[in-house]
């Protein structure tokens, strides 16, 4: 088959998106796949550096967040417009974060007839807006945080001042810990929750939850071995998902058989609820009463050598090459009448 491999894109989260794209591509190659690579936020000399494997695009070990990352929006239509003529059999997405996973480039993809992997636009949308996510969730009946919203940066915060401490201040919309607080003592929430909107439109006050950290890759209807993570940080931050040893990994997670089916199946439940389609990975906190708590879903999981996706496909015996195989066919499938 011929796949396009989208990656990098202008969000925060590019560096990232580059290096699962590049685990991608290589997989799909070694599969047999024809691989063109794209990244939708290159204008057209970056384009063919990209494809000529420049090691500016390739080799980065620990990415390096950066806010405005280069070229927001330069020639993402024509891009998009250009895979169309590839005649691509589908593209694999390999995009995380803003335009990428919530929906934005997907609705493109769909106008211009191109199939893709992963999630539509809409689950994509509800998926990486913590918000509507957290309406779905609460009207499917799925536990998560307590959480208020502000919906502007000169909203009262009166409010949000008198709740019970740590709160976990974090925008509404991004991915990968970015301008994400644990605010611990009163004077230290203003600056958090300015942070907060630094990164995104909105911003969710939650309480923290303390225990443990769980992951949940949910593959087609299968529901993965879960994952458990600790940080050396108190929270799995952009360091510790990103650099590796700042973080260890349990997989299958140390829990007993009852307790790890009802995790699991909250998962599939929360994929499910909006909609998502073929894979997605579920993210957990754990109290210390083994009350399981849904922080998010995420419709393009990383797909790097540290992901927690492949970790846990790995688990249930499924290695990598064979899940981005697994991917493609999911993806193919939303296609057949
Ligand atoms: N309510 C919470 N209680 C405890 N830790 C939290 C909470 N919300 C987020 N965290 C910590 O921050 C990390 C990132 O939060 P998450 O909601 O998954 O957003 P992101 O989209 O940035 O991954 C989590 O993996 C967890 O370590
Ligand atoms: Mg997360």
């Amino acid at each position: 088959m011929r796949v396009v491999v989208l990656l990098g894109g202008d969000s925060g989260e590019r560096e990232i998106s580059l290096i699962s794209g590049e685990y991608v591509a290589k997989a799909l190659a070694e599969n047999g796949h024809e691989v063109i690579r794209i990244d939708p936020a290159a204008n057209e000399a970056e384009q063919e550096k990209l494809n000529a494997g420049l090691p500016e695009y390739i080799h980065l070990k620990f990415p390096v967040f950066s806010l405005k990352p280069a070229h927001p929006g330069a020639g993402f239509l024509k891009n998009i417009l250009a895979i169309k003529g590839m005649k691509p059999d589908i593209v694999f997405n390999a995009l995380h974060g803003t335009h990428g996973e919530d929906g934005v480039i997907q609705s493109m993809m769909e106008i211009a007839g191109i199939p893709f992997t992963g999630s539509d636009s809409v689950p994509s949308m509800l998926a990486m807006n913590k918000e509507l996510s957290k309406l779905v969730f609460d009207e499917a009946g799925l536990p998560q945080p307590k959480a208020q919203l502000l919906r502007t940066r000169n909203a009262t915060r009166k409010k949000i001042r008198k709740l019970p401490l740590p709160q976990v201040v974090k925008p509404s919309d991004q991915g990968s810990t970015l301008g994400l607080t644990i605010v611990e003592k009163p004077e230290d929430m203003d600056q958090a929750v300015d942070r907060a909107f630094d990164f995104g439109s909105k911003v969710i006050v939650e309480e923290y939850i303390p225990g443990r950290e769980l992951t949940v890759g949910i593959l087609g209807e299968r529901m993965l071995p879960i994952v458990e993570i600790k940080p050396k940080h108190a929270i799995y931050d952009y360091e510790c998902k990103y650099q590796s040893g700042m973080s260890s990994y349990e997989c299958p997670a140390r829990l007993d058989e009852e307790l790890t089916r009802t995790i699991q199946t909250l998962a599939l439940r929360a994929h499910s609820a909006l909609g998502c389609q073929g894979y997605s990975r579920v993210d957990f906190r754990l109290s210390p009463e083994n009350k399981p708590y849904i922080l998010e879903v995420n419709t393009l999981p990383g797909m790097t050598g540290t992901s927690l996706l492949p970790k846990a496909a790995n688990a249930a015996g499924i290695n990598f090459n064979a899940l981005i195989e697994m991917i493609i066919e999911f993806g193919l499938e939303k296609y057949r009448i």
